[in-house]
């Protein structure tokens, strides 16, 4: 059988020539291939503002300063999801309320209403996969609490598509992340996607210090040396080589999407009859990114065979995989400081156990599609 990494990037000639041409170019901090990257993002997702920055985390951070969420807030977190999404309203002194998942592994919006009181200031609802959260709901909570603004963690969501719109056009603001194994990467780095211009402008100035200009600014300029410092900062923005790669990526991501569609559809075909083994339903998957493909293990049809003894079985093929997300309220730090037990959002615990992410990217090939089917079939027929 294949050896099939969980991940491999793809990295064509195309993008080592426009990096190159940039490192070269004289201009290596933010600069005119950031700008592009921002303008052709912000095109591809239907909104009016961009702003790229070092990392998704970052793009979080700055939505939440930008739209006022701080001390005394609460805001509403999805408890399946990654350490970026609670840890940033940790940091501007708000305080993350854990809300369980549904079968489907997004935010449970029933749940999510229940837990609003006057001190909600946002929700933060995280599109898992690529599979778009019920932003319907999402819309009306903020409609029925009209001091509630949307913070979508969109890491694993370009392209994504919700009947509202595209996302990265619906919210308050939107954080996309281009890290390594995302389904755009700059290496590292993100994008903060908005409609509203008073968002946009204070991400970018919380972006560079509190600056009053940016350095692309002050390079076109003549006053080059002069800048106001209007607010304490930090220094998130992107680099133009990153800018240069995430451009490349960008031209060539709708095809990268397609690609992951059909590994995805392969998958669920092959393990849609296949007891103990359920795939995570992908929705409407043309408005799915597919960044993840999740099998859920029942045990009880399996003879007691669990989700890590697929894992196990899937290593010892040199298969790798990996399980998004030990939930939050699972970890030591917020059981510890919340007093959270495993039982307090029953269905993310549940879900926990049984959830194993496959490989799926683009450029794999079918040997290595088969290695993998071939080997989930093999650890299901026991
Ligand atoms: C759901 C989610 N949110 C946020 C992040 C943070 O992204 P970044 O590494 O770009 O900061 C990640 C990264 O894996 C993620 O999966």
């Amino acid at each position: 059988m294949t050896a099939v990494p969980f991940f491999r990037p793809n990295i064509s000639d195309r993008e080592v020539a426009l990096v190159g041409e940039s490192l070269l170019s004289g201009w290596l901090t933010s600069g005119p291939k950031v700008a592009e990257f921002e303008s052709n993002f912000a095109d591809a997702v239907d909104a009016k503002f961009a702003v790229a920055l070092n990392s998704c985390t970052a793009a979080l951070h700055l939505a939440l300063l930008a739209a006022e969420v701080g001390p005394g807030h609460e805001v509403l977190v999805p408890t399946l999801t990654f350490a970026a999404t609670a840890e940033t309203v940790l940091a501007v002194g708000a305080v993350p309320v854990l809300v369980d998942c549904t079968d489907e592994l997004l935010i449970d919006m029933e749940q999510a209403e229940a837990l609003v009181t006057e001190r909600t200031r946002a929700i933060m609802p995280m599109h898992y996969g690529g599979r778009p959260a019920d932003m319907q709901a999402v819309c009306e909570l903020r409609k029925k609490h009209p001091q509630i603004r949307i913070i979508e963690d969109a890491a694993h969501a370009f392209p994504t598509r919700h009947e509202l719109g595209m996302i990265g056009s619906i919210g308050d603001a939107t954080c996309f992340s281009f890290y390594a194994n995302k389904t755009l990467t700059t290496g590292e780095g993100g994008m903060l996607t908005t409609n509203d211009e008073a968002i946009a402008d204070r991400a970018r100035r919380l972006s560079l210090h509190g600056l009053s200009r940016d350095a692309w600014a002050r390079f076109e300029t003549r006053s080059a040396w002069d800048y106001d410092i209007v607010e304490a900062g930090w220094k998130y923005n992107m680099t133009d080589a990153a800018g240069a790669l995430g451009l490349v990526q960008l031209e060539r991501a709708l095809g990268f999407a397609e690609e992951r569609r059909q590994i995805a559809m392969a998958y669920d075909e092959a393990f849609a009859e296949v007891p103990g083994i359920r795939p995570r339903p992908l929705g409407d998957i043309s408005a799915n990114a597919c960044h993840l493909y999740v099998l859920r293990v029942d045990p009880e049809e399996l003879g007691g065979r669990t989700r890590d003894g697929l894992i196990a079985a899937l290593g010892e093929a040199e298969i790798g995989t990996s399980v998004h997300y030990r939930p939050l309220h699972m970890h030591s730090y917020y059981s510890k400081t919340m007093g959270f037990e495993p039982e307090d959002f029953p269905v993310a615990a549940d879900q926990f156990s049984r959830i194993v992410s496959l490989p799926v990217f683009p450029g794999m090939t079918d040997a290595e599609q088969n290695s993998v089917i071939g080997a989930v079939l093999n650890f299901a027929a026991g």
